[in-house]
């Protein structure tokens, strides 16, 4: 990044009427604009029959009940809408006449991705690529080189300081605390490496399966749906070094950093799962070896952590919806209690109930032994509540701090990373729905149980 990125004076929502745009976009923006955050012009884009008034009655729907009429009528009065093709340029045309009192745009992709270069040269064709950057949405690519394929198509119209791929993990709160807890304390980063940490384990658990997403998930799978990029961010924010300075570009270049050391797993390190019925699902091929679950043991070939195994498990049908990191620390170098020494666990717990917990050891009243007992806060209980990520991803769209946007040389590690396990044709294990995964997972690991709520 060189220059300090512009502020946008108005934003550009290809999507606007699309799944993504009602779930989360709407409601974030609306936020945004009630707390005062944004207050600027967003054009909306999409095929549809909708006009404006039928924009902002889905968009007053999409907020649900928390809603303060006089700040969803102001949020409101920004909404436009122009129903175009995106493959016309007349939308084009419509878009450039809607944004000529701006300075800078912000033009924010929440189509799909085979879409992205048709919108960006339509907006390159009407000289809407000055004075602007484009925001695309996930996934950034299919494997790693139609990623650079499509980054290269990107790149003709807009350059890498204008552009931002969203993973909309990296506007979790609790997953910034991550960087917080290690850097802004003392105790952690001494021990924080292979000399105390045994292993770390990151678990994205939920127990929903893949529903009316069918066509979509088989053509994907656990490992490019959460693993190439919301897990390997949290694995790169928790093995970085620390950045030099403060800026986005110093903390970027450590993710980079380490991502690069992180070694590709080989077939021994990797299990894959798929739910018993996930075949019958509609838009799911008959004979389809896609993985619903997915469990690695990944290694980082660097002077901190050579050494350490950082295992990832994640799948669809499992018994609970969380996320959660756990870092076994090695046992102390004597052992002077009676019974078995239960190691030190550090979880940082991302969702559901954000927080953290040490697991230490303490005597148990009465004996020579010890007990291990958890020393937890819950974030929420102690203070209050976070922002929705998709309010920092949109706020940081518009004033185009890039650290929380997934720059190329991310994207590309990741896929590297992840590359050698793509398109699989070994039938994954079957696992029956509500269970955590199939048994060969343990192969790899014990995995320490998932912490439920701490009261
Ligand atoms: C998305 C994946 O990127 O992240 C989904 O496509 C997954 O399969 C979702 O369920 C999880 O995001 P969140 O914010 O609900 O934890």
């Amino acid at each position: 990044m060189t220059d300090a990125p512009i502020r946008a004076d108005a934003l550009v929502l290809f999507g606007i009427t699309g799944n993504l745009a009602y779930k989360m976009l709407l409601p974030a923006l609306y936020r945004l604009s009630a707390g005062g955050v944004l207050d600027l012009p967003i054009v909306g884009v999409a095929k549809t029959d909708l006009d404006l008034d039928g924009l902002r009655a889905r968009a007053r729907q999409a907020c649900g009940d928390d809603v303060d009429e006089a700040a969803f009528a102001k949020f409101a009065g920004n909404l436009s809408l122009i129903a175009g093709d995106y493959a016309d340029p007349a939308t084009f045309a419509a878009v450039r006449e809607a944004t000529r009192d701006a300075g800078f745009v912000t033009h924010y992709l929440a189509i799909p991705p085979s879409l992205f270069a048709t919108v960006a040269e339509g907006l390159a064709a009407e000289g809407l690529n000055a004075d602007s950057r484009l925001v695309v949405e996930k996934p950034f690519g299919h494997d790693a080189a139609s990623a650079l394929a499509l980054n290269e198509e990107m790149l003709r119209h807009f350059d890498e300081d204008h552009l931002r791929r969203v993973d909309h993990f990296l506007g979790k709160e609790p997953i910034e605390d991550l960087l917080v807890f290690r850097f802004g304390n003392m105790f952690l980063e001494p021990i924080w490496n292979r000399t105390v940490v045994k292993n770390v384990q990151i678990t994205m658990a939920e127990d929903f399966d893949v529903s009316d997403r069918g066509s979509f998930y088989d053509a994907n799978g656990t490992i490019r749906d959460v693993v190439q990029n919301h897990l390997l961010q949290i694995l790169a924010i928790l093995a970085m070094d620390a950045p030099p300075s403060r800026d986005a570009r110093a903390f970027i270049d450590e993710k980079w950093r380490v991502l690069r050391a992180v070694r590709s797993p080989g077939p021994d390190d990797v299990v894959r799962g798929q739910y018993e019925g996930y075949l019958d699902t509609e838009g799911v091929r008959a004979d389809s070896t896609t993985e619903t679950y997915v469990a690695m043991r990944l290694f980082i070939d660097n002077w901190r952590w050579a050494g350490v195994p950082f295992y990832i498990r994640s799948g669809k049908a499992l018994p609970e919806t969380d996320l959660e990191v756990v870092a076994e620390l090695v046992p102390p170098p004597v052992h002077l209690f009676d019974g078995d020494l239960q190691p030190n666990l550090i979880r940082f717990r991302i969702q559901p109930d954000a927080g953290i917990t040490l697991d230490v050891l303490v005597k148990e009243p009465g004996q020579n032994s010890t007990r291990r007992i958890p020393l937890h806060v819950d974030f929420t209980k102690a203070l209050g509540p976070m922002e929705a990520a998709y309010q920092r991803i949109l706020a940081d769209a518009v004033s185009g701090d890039p650290r929380r946007f997934v720059r190329f040389d991310l994207a590309e590690e990741s896929w590297r990373i992840v590359q050698p396990l793509l398109n699989a044709t070994t039938p994954p294990h079957p696992y029956p729905k509500g269970t955590w995964g199939p048994k060969a997972a343990e192969s790899l690991t014990p995995w320490h149980p998932i912490s439920t709520t701490f009261d």
